[in-house]
């Protein structure tokens, strides 16, 4: 598919894919693809911003190369590696044979053959179905000698391996990058990126995501489950729910075919929503209750 012309454009074609977004993620995304600027996404967890890079992928037909970052994380394994093993057993074929030309067996070990492409490689690789989205996910968890590689590599979009060359990439991939703020993203980086703060959505986002992702619950139950949850949100709590314990909340209420919560089912799966045990002993006894009274009365009659 072509790249959306508009910004309602943009946000059709992400609705589409199950992906609920506002105007202004809606606008970042929109003009990431027209000026082919990376997205730089932060915000908390489970807030849809790995989601975003599927639903794009998903939408415009392009293939998704994921760079997940992980402390340690190097250049080598986010561009390319050669491929030692079996380098080994070429020049012990070589050897075995007797006679090798010690040239030409350089050259064929570190020819393409050999070359083992990790993502950022693989995205600057022509395709036919147009240039990659690329995920650089999770930026936060690597370290800063990282992260100025990879500015380099986002500014030129180019990739230089010492035996072989320097590969452009002919059309720049649709780069986007996410954190969760673990640790401050350099300014340099920024820079070269278009910024978004994924948000916790509003109550009415929030009921239209679960509508999208599990369409099967009744209307009365989602906005029981979303009513919860957002008043969960305004509590003091070690983590709060992202929207994807939200739609696994609902799943689970679904199989147990749970039709309106009740302080009992809320206490049976709390498991589902909070993740730390401090958060979930805070929930016990009368609090269950209260919080969802309070929930329920902020609900208008549908
Ligand atoms: N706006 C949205 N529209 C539709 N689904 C959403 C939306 N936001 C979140 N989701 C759902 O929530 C799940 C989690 O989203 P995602 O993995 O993108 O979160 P994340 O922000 O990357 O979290 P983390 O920081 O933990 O990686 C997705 O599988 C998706 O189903
Ligand atoms: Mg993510």
């Amino acid at each position: 598919m072509q790249n959306p012309t508009t910004i309602d454009d943009t946000q059709a074609m992400l609705t589409a894919q199950g992906y609920v977004c506002g105007r202004a993620l809606a606008t970042v995304v929109f003009l990431s693809l027209k000026l082919g600027r990376p997205l730089f996404l932060e915000g908390e967890a489970g807030v849809g911003k790995t989601e975003i890079a599927k639903a794009l992928s998903a939408a415009l037909g392009r293939r998704l190369i994921r760079l997940q970052c992980y402390e340690g994380l190097d250049a080598s394994s986010a561009v390319y590696e050669w491929n030692f093993p079996a380098q080994m057993v070429a020049i012990r074929t070589a050897e075995a044979s007797g006679g090798a030309d010690r040239a030409a067996l350089q050259t064929e070990l570190f020819s393409d053959e050999y070359l083992v492409e990790r993502p950022l490689l693989e995205a600057m690789r022509p395709d036919e179905n147009g240039a990659p989205v690329l995920l650089i996910d999770e930026l936060d968890r690597t370290d800063e000698p990282f992260e100025a590689f990879l500015l380099e590599a986002l500014s030129d979009f180019q990739v230089t391996i010492p035996e072989l060359g320097t590969i452009k990439a002919a059309e720049p991939p649709i780069v986007i990058l996410t954190s969760n703020r673990t640790r401050e993203v350099h300014d340099a980086l920024k820079r070269r990126c278009l910024y978004h703060w994924v948000d916790y959505p509003d109550f009415d986002r929030e009921l239209e995501i679960l509508h999208a992702r599990a369409p099967e619950a009744a209307e009365n139950l989602s906005r029981e489950i979303v009513a919860f949850v957002q008043k969960l949100r305004t509590e003091d709590l070690f983590k709060k729910p992202g929207v994807a314990e939200t739609i696994d909340w609902a799943k689970c209420l679904l199989a147990l075919d749970v039709i309106n919560l009740s302080p009992e089912v809320i206490a049976d799966t709390l498991g589902a929503i909070l993740k730390y045990q401090d958060d979930i002993q805070k929930l016990q006894g009368s609090e269950a209750k209260r919080l969802l009274d309070q929930a329920k009365a902020t609900l208008v009659p549908a």
